[in-house]
């Protein structure tokens, strides 16, 4: 069999953890670049790290001598740039530094790979943030117009468009994979599905009263993530290299995404608007459990986003399987089962039972 050998930049991250045991399991040899942190954050990837045919090495997306180093040493036959400063309100804070990363990070290893000669295939996580603010355009697909507005999805669309130059003027293997929102227990405890699944938990076991959002009307196209790193895999192993749209068609609030999550702790919410604020009352209990504050309301929002995922379900044969409630349901359950954020496979079900408010 021939060599395959993956170097995945992201690793520790909720991506990065579930591409690598996808690869794995496929029996590539695998690299992952892991920058220095004021403490440990491999708690994703733990488990992984015992196994011989994964190693991770110190690099950073804004140091290019450790990337030029990685690629010589590691000789990869494909690499995914998954490491990004992923979190969109968070770059309105630190855009210079998302833009090191987000755009420049993936200029730099496609004109490492192409001086050094190497044949790598490259996967660039892209993202359904470029669309943006274009009213009228839903769903939206491969030819959708890019509206970016914020310094993450500006920088995003410098790789995205990096990506597409290389390929068509070095004649690269060089691939957008465009992905709407892709959660799972893993995902980071900043962004809104993981807040509200472990506050509904919290909740439900009495440590937390409330649980503070921003925006509870912006629609997103929310899918389960292990799904999404086989996407990008496929797309790495077609004839021809292409850009796909990955996401489920299917749009929903954030406010319908609180609801769904309340649901699976026996908890039903009423809304009471008062002036801009809101909050969500617990129907039985009169108990307020949601609220909104401003802090978390970004300087520009994304209102919409949905998915066209006509043409990845075409040409590949991929689909989304799992439904916006079933994803609710994974990441409460999780939520219930462990208060930690740990990365165990199952979930027992009277650790979930126990927590469940009475019909
Ligand atoms: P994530 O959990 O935030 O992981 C980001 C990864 O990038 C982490 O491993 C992080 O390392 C690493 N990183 C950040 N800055 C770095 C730097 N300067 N040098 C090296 N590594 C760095 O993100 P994710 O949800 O897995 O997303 C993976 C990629 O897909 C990102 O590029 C994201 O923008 C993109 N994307 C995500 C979604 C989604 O819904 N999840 C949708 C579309 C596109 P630490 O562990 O040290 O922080
Ligand atoms: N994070 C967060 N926290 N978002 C909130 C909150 C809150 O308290 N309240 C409401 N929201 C709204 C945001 O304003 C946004 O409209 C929506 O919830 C989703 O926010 P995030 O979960 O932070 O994700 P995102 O859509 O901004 O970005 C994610 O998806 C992109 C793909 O569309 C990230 O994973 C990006 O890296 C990715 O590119």
């Amino acid at each position: 069999m021939s060599r395959r050998v993956a170097l995945i930049t992201g690793i520790t991250g909720q991506d990065g953890s579930y591409l690598a045991e996808f690869l794995l399991a496929k029996g590539y040899e695998i690299h992952g670049i892991v920058r220095r942190n004021s403490d440990f954050t491999s708690k994703r990837i733990d488990r992984l790290l015992t196994n011989p045919a994964v190693t991770t090495h110190y690099g950073d997306m804004v140091d290019v001598s450790s990337l030029h180093t990685l690629l010589i040493r590691t000789q990869p036959t494909e690499i995914y740039n998954l490491a990004a400063q992923s979190h969109v309100q968070v770059s309105f804070n630190v855009p210079d530094y998302s833009a090191e990363v987000n755009a420049l990070g993936a200029l730099r290893i496609l004109s490492l790979v192409k001086e050094i000669g190497l044949a790598s295939r490259f996967y660039q996580a892209s993202t359904s943030e470029l669309f943006g603010g274009l009213p009228g355009t839903v769903p939206q697909s491969e030819a959708t117009t890019f509206m970016p507005r914020s310094p993450y999805a500006a920088g995003k669309l410098f790789a995205y468009w990096t990506v597409r130059n290389y390929r068509e003027a070095y004649d690269m293997f060089a691939v957008n994979g465009i992905l709407f929102n892709h959660e799972s227990p893993r995902r980071g405890r900043t962004f809104v599905t993981k807040k509200i699944s472990q506050a509904v938990a919290r909740i439900a076991r009495d440590e937390q009263d409330t649980l503070v959002l921003g925006n509870l009307d912006a629609e997103r196209d929310w899918g389960y993530a292990p799904e999404y790193v086989e996407a990008m895999w496929l797309m790495m192993q077609q004839e021809r290299p292409e850009d796909y749209v990955v996401g489920t068609g299917v749009t929903t609030t954030v406010r319908r995404f609180v609801e769904l999550c309340f649901a699976e702790v026996n908890i039903h919410l009423d809304w009471i608007r008062d002036d801009k604020l809101e909050i969500g009352v617990d129907s039985r209990s009169g108990k307020p459990l949601v609220k909104t504050d401003p802090r978390y309301l970004r300087p520009l929002e994304v209102e919409h986003l949905q998915a066209d995922p006509t043409k990845i379900a075409q040409e590949i044969g991929w689909r989304a399987r799992t439904n916006v409630a079933e994803l609710a349901r994974i990441m409460v359950r999780y939520d219930l089962a462990y208060s930690d954020y740990g990365f165990e496979d199952a979930v027992p079900e009277d650790a979930i039972s126990r927590w469940r408010k009475q019909p």
